[in-house]
């Protein structure tokens, strides 16, 4: 029997180290969601290689970030997890799924544009087709909801498109999915220069705070972290950027609303507040960073994490492509 619930599909790249940034507009959205939705969550390697990687690096960061997964809270036994270069059916309906996009539209995509400027040197095919990558995983597992940061907005518009314009000229055929956002979280502020996302390859580390950073790392980047004028702790993220962005990393690690994150710091000077946030993530990632060490330690508990999230997900993943497959017309047998 079909269970009712929604499907949900997420992934992040096993490229660097994770920041506090990845695991507030992504992760911890999806241990809250794991109990409502059926889950399948994704470590996006074949995403990765669009920037060039060096391979035992690639390696060790894909067991890495499945340890974190499940060091966070992401319970393998609720959800589907699984490598995405283990189920071949990502890289054939990306191959069909390009025949449904155009190249203006892989050329506007802003973090193509981005990714262009860095790496000059390689504008490979595969970082300008990286949406057309995303599509598929998304339609693949007929998802209704995409829980991500806000910088992958424009690439769920482009899944939503491509699913439209299928379903249109075929019939049916894809589940046409919805972003969900956090109100406050989707985008986390780089520490030295809020107006920029913190990303996992910013220049300067000191404005990232990586998932893996040690106590004293953590409260020294929060105390340099960049304020504004006045002295009042308020959320403002319009006039208060570097303050609202510090709210937003406190609310995410304590879940307090906006009024209960103020109240906490009323009448507290700026240097007091950064070092009580900063102690306040420090305190909450601890015990992830051991659990992750701990499950690292016992890599054949992984590897069978993986195996059958692989099988779980091919399982969902050949069933719409073969219906695929048998709408556009290739011959089965
Ligand atoms: P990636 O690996 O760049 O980032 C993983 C997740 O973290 C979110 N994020 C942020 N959220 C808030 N503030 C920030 N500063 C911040 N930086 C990153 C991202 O929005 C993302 O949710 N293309 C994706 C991976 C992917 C995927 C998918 C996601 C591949 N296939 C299918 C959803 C569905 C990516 O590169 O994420």
């Amino acid at each position: 029997m079909e269970n009712s619930r929604k499907k949900l599909y997420s992934a992040v790249q096993p490229t660097n180290n994770l920041t506090i940034g990845n695991y507030i507009g992504a992760i911890s959205q999806w241990v809250k969601l794991q109990d409502e939705y059926d889950c399948v969550f994704a470590i996006a390697n074949m995403h990765a290689i669009t920037v060039r990687q060096e391979p035992a690096n690639l390696r060790k960061r894909t067991l890495e970030l499945l340890a974190l997964y499940i060091a966070c809270g992401i319970d393998p036994k609720k959800c589907i997890l699984y490598l995405q270069s283990h189920v071949p059916c990502h890289a054939e309906l990306a191959w069909v799924l390009n025949t449904f996009t155009y190249v203006g539209e892989m050329e506007r995509m802003t973090q193509f544009k981005d990714k262009s400027a860095k790496h000059a040197d390689n504008i490979n095919m595969g970082l300008m087709d990286y949406p057309v990558l995303m599509a598929a995983d998304i339609l693949l597992y007929q998802s209704d909801v995409v829980p991500v940061g806000l910088d992958q907005r424009q690439h769920l518009e482009i899944t939503r498109d491509i699913a439209t314009r299928f379903n249109n000229i075929y019939s049916p055929t894809f589940t046409v999915p919805e972003g969900l956002f956090l109100k406050v979280g989707a985008k986390i502020g780089d520490l030295s220069d809020p107006s920029k996302k913190m990303s996992k390859s910013a220049e300067n580390v000191n404005g990232s705070v990586f998932m893996t950073d040690d106590r004293d790392t953590i409260i020294r980047k929060f105390k340099r972290a960049v304020t504004d004028s006045g002295n009042e702790v308020k959320y403002d993220p319009q006039n208060k950027p570097g303050v609202s962005n510090l709210i937003s990393i406190y609310m995410a690690f304590t879940g307090k609303t906006v009024e209960e994150a103020e109240a906490d710091f009323a009448g507290c000077g700026y240097g007091d507040f950064k070092l009580a946030v900063g102690e306040t993530v420090a305190d909450k990632l601890a015990p992830v960073q051991a659990e992750s060490e701990r499950l690292l330690a016992d890599k054949g508990y992984l590897e069978g994490v993986l195996k059958e999230g692989a099988e779980r997900a091919f399982g969902i993943a050949r069933k719409t492509l073969s219906k695929v497959y048998r709408k556009i017309g290739f011959y089965q047998l």
